[in-house]
């Protein structure tokens, strides 16, 4: 009788779908793409993050990721990853990252999905979707030219560049399509197709943005803006999570 019960409180539980990008680790001392001091506008994204540019300079591209794999044993999650991580305890919570980093898992969120990849795993440089070729990978221990995946092409960090086909997103737009509840956290929603999410949400679930900025294209339709840093937006979300049970 007890799993009977278990089993329902589990099935009747709402699905709460978040959607992540770079603002969410901001305050853990993770730089953004494209805020004053963001990764792109040091960083020349095109020779850092595009085949192209890791068949011209690997070199300079295995440094740019090593030193954010490095960086990322240095970080920690902050009260914002904690929170959709407790989240859990009420509802039945997805999160769709754009993050590379490991800020949710390592918070407690038991179901991520990546939709760019991870900085803690590795892959074929000539087959990069295949299973056999992605393996986890020390963040401490830098990739270097000659390292070799299964296949015996050059290793490379399990990160989808720019022009790479995502391959999550079919999934990503279905766990989108089944939420009862959406919120975003942190993202600008310029970076195709991951940025499309947001029209894959019925039209009649609560919505809700968080984002200490206006978006340059505007609040998508039907989305309540929160208009605060992540680790301050969730304390507001879980307050107007509250209100929608009353
Ligand atoms: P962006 O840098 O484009 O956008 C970051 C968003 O976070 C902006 O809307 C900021 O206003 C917001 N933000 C800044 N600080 C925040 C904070 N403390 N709390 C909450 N929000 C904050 O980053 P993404 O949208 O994630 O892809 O970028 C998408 C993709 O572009 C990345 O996944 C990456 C990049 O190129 C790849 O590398 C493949």
């Amino acid at each position: 009788m007890q799993n009977l019960i278990t089993f329902n409180y589990t099935i009747l539980r709402q699905k709460l779908v978040v959607f992540t990008g770079a603002g969410i680790s901001a305050e853990s001392g993770i730089p953004t793409f494209r805020d004053a001091n963001g990764m792109w506008g040091k960083y020349d994204a095109m020779k850092l993050a595009s085949v192209a540019g890791f068949e011209e300079d690997p070199q300079a591209v295995l440094d740019f990721y090593n030193a954010r794999r490095k960086n990322l044993l240095e970080v920690e999650p902050n009260h914002a990853h904690r929170v959709l991580a407790d989240l859990e305890k009420q509802y039945d919570v997805t999160i769709i990252t754009q993050n590379v980093d490991n800020l949710h898992e390592r918070a407690g969120s038991s179901k991520v999905l990546h939709l760019h990849g991870e900085l803690s795993k590795v892959t074929s440089s000539r087959n990069r979707l295949d299973p056999n070729c992605i393996k986890d990978y020390p963040l401490d221990v830098p990739i270097r030219l000659g390292d070799k995946a299964a296949d015996g092409s050059q290793l490379r960090p399990y990160i989808v560049w720019f022009g790479e086909y995502v391959d999550n997103m079919e999934l990503a737009e279905h766990l989108v399509r089944q939420a009862d509840i959406f919120v975003v956290v942190g993202t600008s929603l310029v970076v195709y197709p991951a940025a499309r999410l947001v029209d894959y949400a019925h039209r009649e679930i609560p919505k809700f943005l968080i984002d200490p900025k206006d978006l340059k294209g505007g609040l998508p339709a039907g989305f309540q803006h929160i208009k605060a840093k992540a680790v301050e937006g969730v304390d507001e979300l879980v307050r107007r999570l509250e209100e929608l049970e009353k």
